[in-house]
């Protein structure tokens, strides 16, 4: 309930991105205070050692934090939320804290490449076993399960290849295995992708992305169902776990206008993905809103839109005429962080660290980032690039 006694849950999501955190705001100001803190003082000796009052000890969590994880929360429709200092510690939080020595974990073969490391490195050390699937395997998973198997991790679309998962019956199989449903809900934002209507557990995000939205603070987020929230919390804190009050307050900022940036990262990105398709250079994109493109049917089925980033499979061509492409590029930047107002390109060869092939893919892979510019400026932007490639072939 806010201030004015409103079920906020009861809101469109839209609206309950501009009214989340009302009841944290003090004298009438609209939005929540930024409080750094580490001691918190207590005015007896039953008050310090109670330790009972909300915000007990700075690691536990501030007006800040409270108000950012209240707003993360009800935007993905989840119980409660929790902040992490980046997107990848939300990854390895949620690993840690839901996986024991002996349990076996389900990874998608898509996922995000440092996950992947942490599962074959860390992970492996003490004593998880991670067997990777098939991202496209949908209700087949049931196949994979083990008495011992404790998590099925699903990212959707995939990092890079965008292979569209079928969570409702990978979450509906790993409950029935005894499994959690485990998501980076990276993509969509939590905005185009109701993971818990979709039977997923855990909902995590790196709120770096999208939820910043405009590439000045790191930060990740964990948002998990009632039952899975103790357990969540009390490892959470374990781990010591922090994250500094203006990122939070950054990312809250950047909250209130995720729905209109999402929305013309959408109309953007849809322009010049259709470009793109009709150009000889390129042998497919793999966008998700895209008609045709792999993945369409169930990304239509459960999403409620798309964010700006995908990837151009290119038609094999040498290495030198790629960089004389990207090099020349004006409007896109080339950098890895994507998710903010701006442009951006990452050249990658496919399926270099991948055990299972989803696609047929000769040549390079160009993820793009399509920002808030003009499409007709980025899409010029590209066509000089082709020009440059073709030359340097
Ligand atoms: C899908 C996905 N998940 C998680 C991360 C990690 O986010 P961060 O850079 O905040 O650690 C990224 C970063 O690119 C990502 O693309």
């Amino acid at each position: 309930m806010t201030s004015k006694d409103m079920d906020i849950n009861a809101l469109a999501r839209e609206t309950r991105l501009v009214v989340a955190t009302r009841r944290f705001s003090e004298h009438g100001i609209v939005n929540p205070p930024v409080y750094h803190a580490s001691t918190v003082l207590h005015p007896t000796m039953d008050s310090f050692l109670s330790r009972h009052s909300s915000f007990a000890y700075g690691p536990w969590g501030t007006p800040t934090s409270s108000a950012l994880a209240a707003a993360v929360a009800t935007l993905e429709g989840g119980h409660n939320a929790t902040i992490c200092s980046s997107g990848l510690s939300a990854i390895t939080t949620t690993l840690l804290s839901f996986l024991k020595s002996g349990d076996h974990l389900l990874m998608t073969d898509s996922v995000y490449l440092p996950t992947r490391r942490f599962c074959d490195d860390l992970l492996k050390s003490f004593g998880v076993e991670t067997t990777y699937y098939d991202p496209l395997i949908g209700a087949g998973i049931a196949g994979l399960m083990r008495p011992e198997t404790a998590m099925v991790y699903m990212e959707s679309p995939g990092s890079l290849t965008f292979e569209v998962q079928d969570v409702p019956a990978i979450a509906a199989a790993a409950h029935a295995g005894g499994a959690m449903a485990v998501i980076d809900n990276t993509w969509s934002a939590g905005l185009f992708f109701d993971a818990f209507a979709h039977g997923c557990d855990i909902s995590l995000q790196a709120a770096t992305k999208y939820l910043v939205g405009h590439s000045d603070a790191l930060i990740g987020t964990i948002t998990a169902t009632e039952a899975a929230w103790p357990r969540l919390d009390k490892y959470y804190k374990q781990l010591g776990q922090c994250t500094g009050p203006d990122d939070m307050y950054l990312t809250l900022r950047g909250m209130r206008t995720l729905d209109v940036r999402l929305v013309r990262h959408m109309q953007n990105a849809l322009e010049v993905a259709g470009w793109l398709k009709g150009r000889p250079e390129v042998h497919q994109v793999l966008y998700p809103a895209l008609p045709d493109a792999p993945g369409h049917d169930l990304w239509k089925r459960d999403f409620t839109g798309a964010s700006g980033l995908f990837t151009i499979l290119l038609v094999p061509c040498p290495r030198e005429a790629i960089a004389a492409m990207l090099d020349g590029l004006k409007l896109f930047g080339m950098g890895a962080s994507w998710g903010g107002y701006e442009s951006l390109v990452v050249p990658f060869e496919p399926f270099s660290h991948r055990n299972i092939r989803t696609l047929s893919a000769d040549g390079w892979g160009l993820r793009l980032h399509i920002g808030l510019e003009n499409p007709a400026d980025l899409i010029a932007d590209l066509e000089s690039g082709f020009q440059r490639l073709n030359a340097a072939r």
